[in-house]
Parts: C-alpha cells; sequence; structure tokens
C-alpha cells in the first residue's frame, strides 16, 4: 500500500482553527510528548526559566506544563490570532504568567519581537507546518543565535520515519535531517530521544512524531 501524509490548514480561519483544537485534544501519547519537554526544562535547574513556545495554536502544552512548574514564564509565539483566542481560553487562570508574542517565523527578524531573552526554546506539532526543510532549518540556525549558552531547543515535532515507502508532505522528513540541521545551525550534540505512534505501514496525519533535543 503506498499513501500520503499530510495535510491542509486554514490557520487564519476561525471556523477551522476551532475544529482543528477540538479535533486535536491531547492524548495519552501526546501528553507523553509535553512531559518529556518538560522533563528537559526542569534540566535546566533555573528557578524561573523563561519558555519561548513556538507555533502555540491552542495552547495545550502550554497549560500543561503552567500547570506543572508553578514558577516559569511562557512567550507564546503563533501569527494566528484565531489561535490566540483559544489559547488564552486553554491557559485561563495561568494568564499572568504568559506573554503572548504575534510573529511569523519565515520573517527571519523574529526573534526580535520576543519579550526578553529565552532559557528554552519548546514546539509541538508545529514547524513542519512551515512547509519544508528550508524554513525549519532557518528556525534552527535561529534559536541557536537566540538561545544563551546551556539552553535548550526541544522540538517535539512529525517526521518521516526510517523506512516509510508512503510519499509526506515536504515539512516532515527524516530524524537524521532535522539532526544534520540542528547541527549546521551550531547545536554540537543534538539527539533524538523518543518516536511517539510509530507507524511505517500505512501512517496517519497524526503519528510518527519525535522530540528532538539540541542543548545550545
Ligand atoms: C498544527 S498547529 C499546532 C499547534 C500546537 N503547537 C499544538 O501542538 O497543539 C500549528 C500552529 O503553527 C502556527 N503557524 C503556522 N505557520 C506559522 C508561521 N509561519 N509563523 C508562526 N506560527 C505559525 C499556526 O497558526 C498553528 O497555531
Amino acid at each position: 500500500m503506498t499513501g500520503f501524509v499530510g495535510a491542509p490548514h486554514e490557520f487564519h480561519d476561525a471556523a477551522f482553527v476551532r475544529g482543528w483544537a477540538d479535533r486535536f485534544v491531547p492524548t495519552e501519547p501526546r501528553l507523553q510528548l509535553f512531559d518529556m519537554i518538560l522533563g528537559e526544562v526542569r534540566k535546566l535547574e533555573k528557578t524561573a526559566p523563561h519558555v519561548v513556545e513556538l507555533e502555540t495554536g491552542p495552547g495545550y502544552i502550554a497549560r500543561h506544563i503552567l500547570d506543572r512548574h508553578d514558577t516559569l514564564t511562557l512567550e507564546a509565539l503563533d501569527f494566528s490570532q484565531a489561535f490566540f483566542d483559544i489559547a488564552r481560553e486553554t491557559i485561563g487562570d495561568h494568564s499572568g504568567r504568559v506573554v503572548f508574542t504575534n510573529a511569523d517565523l519565515t520573517d527571519q527578524s523574529w526573534p526580535g519581537k520576543l519579550s526578553r531573552q529565552p532559557d528554552a526554546v519548546i514546539s509541538t506539532w508545529a514547524p513542519h507546518d512551515l512547509g519544508g526543510r528550508e524554513p525549519i532549518a532557518d528556525v534552527y540556525a535561529r534559536c541557536f543565535e537566540t538561545l544563551p549558552k546551556g539552553g535548550v531547543l526541544v522540538n517535539g515535532d512529525f517526521i518521516k520515519p526510517d523506512g516509510a515507502s508512503w510519499e509526506f508532505e515536504p515539512g516532515r522528513f527524516e530524524i537524521g535531517i532535522h539532526l544534520d540541521f540542528l547541527r549546521q545551525a551550531g547545536f554540537a550534540d543534538p539527539k533524538s530521544i523518543v518516536h511517539l505512534e510509530p507507524n511505517t505501514v500505512d501512517p496517519t496525519a497524526a503519528q510518527n512524531y519525535a522530540c528532538l533535543v539540541p542543548w545550545r
């Protein structure tokens, strides 16, 4: 069997965005990813780390980590007002610890819009939507420039599993290529620490995501 893995998006359309948020309420494996990402943030051993989340969408991991870490501050970056409206609902009573930053990651000046230098940059299920390899490599380069020495990027995103014969949309590619891009960006020893919901036989668009962890 062969097929195509990918999904069309209308990120500025309120009805599409609400439907996406309702369809993708986090499942158990995704919550496992959220906990792994929080685990990396905790390794910073900072009392009050400032965490930038790229492409926050409905704010699911934002809420998850704000519930579990009392002192971190979060900067939620996205380019969709419709998603910000939902993220504000999701984040609810934690909003005092959150800055919402409207920025487009394909505009290379986005780090200049951040409220301050982050200790960590995190993301889930998102950079693949930038549409290809080059914009993701660019995001990695901007993160390397933005993070301080000792900071961390944790990207839990969809990949194309090795050995898959199906065609994948251009933003979903092999872990090895992600690691190459991270090294080219300047990260010395990037790792993938998990491959969740693996499926090389008949993959859906919500399976096969890795957690890529480069320390600065
Ligand atoms: C598939 S959603 C994922 C949302 C969230 N990270 C999650 O896991 O639930 C992708 C998100 O990326 C945002 N996005 C897509 N392209 C973007 C860009 N060029 N700059 C900033 N945000 C972008 C969309 O608005 C949307 O919120």
